[in-house]
């Protein structure tokens, strides 16, 4: 497959569009982001990479960084882990609080920020530094002993962070936090704060291309099984209530974040990262998708 051709393409046909959307200003540090970053990075399973644009430019990773806490929290406790959250879509934007009352403090999957929280408790409980741990496996995906959290979005975060300081509080009163709450959302809010380039995603994410396992060290983190539970929740939940929009354009298991990122895999072939910041009224990235979009139509081939 040329997929330096065919990035050069969407490369090309997007470099006049002025992208839709806006940046994420809830999180103050992000508004400071300019618009027309974009970049794509795809890293296929022969080992070669092909990018254009702000590709090796790190940003603020936000809900990708659910994908690596899900693959930690999977590791640590086994098939438990779905006693306190489930594996079915939302339907509902990433932050509410709706379905947890109905759902007796169960949330729907671990890609809404009430399912990330139980995630992250899960985390605090296992690790003497979760921080660390987080950081560590990221180091081991990659290579890469750089990748750290950008402190100053965390403190944004944290400073404005009143629904997820109320949902995990409503979580804890259902049972379903072990930990202090201030424990669980410091971590929560710095994994959302990790600093990835698109070229960082792609090599962390080939793991779920590749049943589990690097290309480089060829060391199996994760197990097939537990890679099919991952990419599963990742098709149906991924974009919470723009899953079926996703899925319907693009057809490739993904996650996006509100930094303007979006990782998706094509199994057994490639992991592509893409950054575009302004987002869509769904909270994601707008120009992203679209040009995930071209990439599907112009290699002929997602999933389905
Ligand atoms: O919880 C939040 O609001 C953010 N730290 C993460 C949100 C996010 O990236 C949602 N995904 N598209």
């Amino acid at each position: 497959m040329e997929y330096d051709k065919i990035l050069a393409q969407i490369q090309q046909e997007f470099s006049d569009t002025q992208p839709s959307g806006k940046v994420a200003s809830y999180i103050p540090e992000l508004a400071k982001v300019p618009a027309s970053k974009f970049g794509m990075h795809l890293y296929d399973l022969n080992g070669e990479n092909y990018q254009f644009g702000d590709s090796a430019e790190r940003f603020s990773i936000q809900s990708i960084s659910k994908v690596f806490t899900l693959s930690l929290a999977m590791k640590v406790m086994g098939d438990d882990l779905w006693n306190r959250v489930g594996v079915e879509p939302s339907g509902d934007p990433f932050n509410s609080l709706s379905q947890l009352e109905n759902d007796s403090g169960i949330p729907r999957n671990p890609y809404i920020n009430a399912g990330a929280l139980v995630v992250a408790d899960v985390l605090v409980s296992s690790f003497t530094n979760p921080k660390a741990a987080l950081l560590t496996f990221l180091h081991e995906l990659t290579g890469d002993t750089s990748i750290d959290f950008d402190y100053t979005v965390a403190a944004s975060e944290q400073s404005e962070g009143y629904r997820n300081y109320a949902m995990v509080n409503y979580l804890k009163s259902f049972g379903n936090i072990e930990n202090n709450v201030e424990d669980v959302l410091d971590f929560y809010f710095h994994q959302c704060a990790i600093a990835m380039s698109c070229r960082e995603l792609a090599q962390a994410f080939i793991i779920f291309a590749n049943q589990g396992t690097t290309l480089d060290s060829d060391r199996e983190f994760l197990t097939g099984r537990q890679v099919k539970r991952i990419n599963a929740l990742m098709q149906t939940c991924g974009f919470y209530d723009e899953a079926g929009e996703f899925s319907f354009e693009v057809g490739l298991p993904g996650k996006s974040g509100v930094g303007g990122g979006i990782v998706a895999v094509n199994p057994y072939h490639y992991a592509v990262a893409v950054w575009s910041p302004p987002l869509n009224h769904k909270g994601n990235s707008a120009l992203g998708m679209a040009a995930l979009e071209r990439l599907t139509t112009l290699t002929g081939y997602s999933i389905f």
